[in-house]
């Protein structure tokens, strides 16, 4: 039987994730809401609020909707799947509860003291006196994170005591809002940084992937933090005893412990790592895909992602075995000159943004919109170009090819998306 499908949210992740979803023989009609000039060319998009969940409710309800995937973090935090699920309709992504995992970092922290998981040493403190005070015993670095959600923005790297009391006056002084409230101080961890993707159905998780982003703005991983500029995967750094060593310490006693508090997670786990010397170490979780590790991932993907979503809702992911084709994939975000700062919207983009089904290049759009009939760019991130290869190099190749056929004077990306894996295969 097939199923009609809502799918949540507007960036570079839900595009793949619709370019995904369509190619299963289980998809009915396909909504997306509010999606992006990419993904209604694919989908029916309704300009919907997505915060406000009576409307969304609403929609599903005149459109006999199956199943609704929330691609952000904001929904789920927000409660968007407890209120789906309460009207009756089924829905991919952890409950606000489970979604605690991304929403509060003090939460994490009490979870991995709770299950003995690897992560940072820490302390929390809802008061500036008290933070100062404890930091005045810290070994410097340290990283100074706001509690709450923050959009990549609330964490302070703090290489001398006083850059650690002035992040500490920031978060208490609003910059970042409620996220702000408490204030977690932790220790500076030392490796590489990787990020791993699980599908949990409240009891088990399988890998989805492993990839790695480039959350700086310019080359040379330099310039402020982003979203994200660019990412690949599979990430060799992370090999098969580290993956199963992140899946038991990390993934599987974090699953244990928010079934045994009754607030099971359902959805994609995705643990930013540090690798240590002494193993893998959570540095964070967010409850959703990566953006733009999403992009790669379901390059790589095989199975019928549709099929994978309905058995973690039905929480029977057991009998599902994942396959992924052998390449790699990488994607270069092509964002608005300015970001993460200021920037303007409404630049026009032309040039070549399609490709034939069975090429192995792919642009995904974030933020962009249709404007009598042209593309124009409407956000920070605006493009993914996204391509896969028998190895990185050959994608990366296809990938800065593909952003030469682009025509867009007031975007801008990194030239070095991949850098450290193509070291990788280069020292092979
Ligand atoms: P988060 O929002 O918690 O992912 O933090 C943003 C970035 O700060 C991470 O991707 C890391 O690069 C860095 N970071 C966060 N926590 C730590 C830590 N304990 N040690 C070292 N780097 C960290
Ligand atoms: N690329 C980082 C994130 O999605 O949080």
């Amino acid at each position: 039987m097939k199923i009609n499908v809502l799918l949540i949210g507007s960036g570079g992740r839900e595009h793949a994730l619709a370019w995904k979803l369509i190619s299963s023989p289980l998809l009915g009609e396909f909504h997306c809401a509010p999606g992006n000039a990419g993904i209604c060319e694919i989908a029916q998009c309704a300009d919907i609020d997505i915060s406000a969940h009576g409307k969304i409710i609403a929609f599903c309800r005149s459109n006999d909707i199956g199943l609704v995937v929330v691609g952000p973090e904001a929904p789920l935090v927000a409660g968007l799947v407890d209120d789906l699920n309460e009207a009756g309709f089924k829905a991919f992504g952890p409950t606000a509860e489970a979604a605690q995992l991304e929403g509060s970092k003090a939460f994490t922290h009490e979870i991995c003291d709770m299950y003995a998981i690897p992560t940072a040493h820490y302390a929390s403190f809802n008061n500036a006196t008290k933070a100062k005070t404890y930091l005045r015993e810290c070994e410097m670095p340290v990283v100074v994170k706001a509690d709450g959600l923050a959009a990549g923005k609330g964490v302070v790297i703090a290489k001398t005591i006083e850059q650690a009391i002035d992040a500490v006056d920031a978060c208490f002084e609003g910059e970042f809002g409620d996220a702000g409230q408490r204030v977690v101080i932790e220790e500076f961890l030392e490796g590489e940084e990787i990020s791993l993707f699980a599908i949990c159905d409240g009891q088990v998780a399988s890998l989805i992937g492993t990839a790695q982003d480039h959350k700086r703005v310019f080359d040379g991983d330099s310039g402020p933090n982003t979203g994200g500029m660019g990412a690949y995967c599979p990430a060799s750094i992370i090999d098969q005893p580290i993956i199963d060593k992140a899946m038991s310490e990390i993934i599987v006693p974090t699953l244990a412990g928010m079934h045994a508090r009754g607030t099971p997670f359902k959805g994609i786990l995705y643990a930013g790592l540090m690798l240590t010397p002494e193993g893998p170490k959570l540095i964070e979780y967010n409850v959703r895909f990566g953006d733009p590790e999403c992009q790669v991932l379901m390059m790589r993907l095989k199975s019928d992602l549709l099929e994978l979503m309905l058995t973690t809702v039905d929480g029977s992911l057991l009998e599902h075995e994942i396959e992924w084709h052998d390449l790699s994939a990488i994607s270069v975000v092509m964002a608005t000159k300015g970001y993460p700062d200021k920037y303007e919207n409404g630049s026009a983009i032309r040039g070549k943004l399609n490709y034939d089904d069975e090429a192995p290049v792919k642009i995904f759009h974030a933020g962009t919109a249709k404007h009598n009939e042209k593309i124009v760019a409407v956000g920070g991130r605006v493009l993914n170009v996204t391509a896969t290869g028998c190895s990185l190099l050959d994608a990366q190749q296809l990938a800065y090819d593909g952003i030469k056929a682009i025509d867009w004077p007031e975007g801008f990306w990194r030239s070095d998306i991949g850098w450290r894996e193509i070291e990788r295969e280069n020292g092979r």
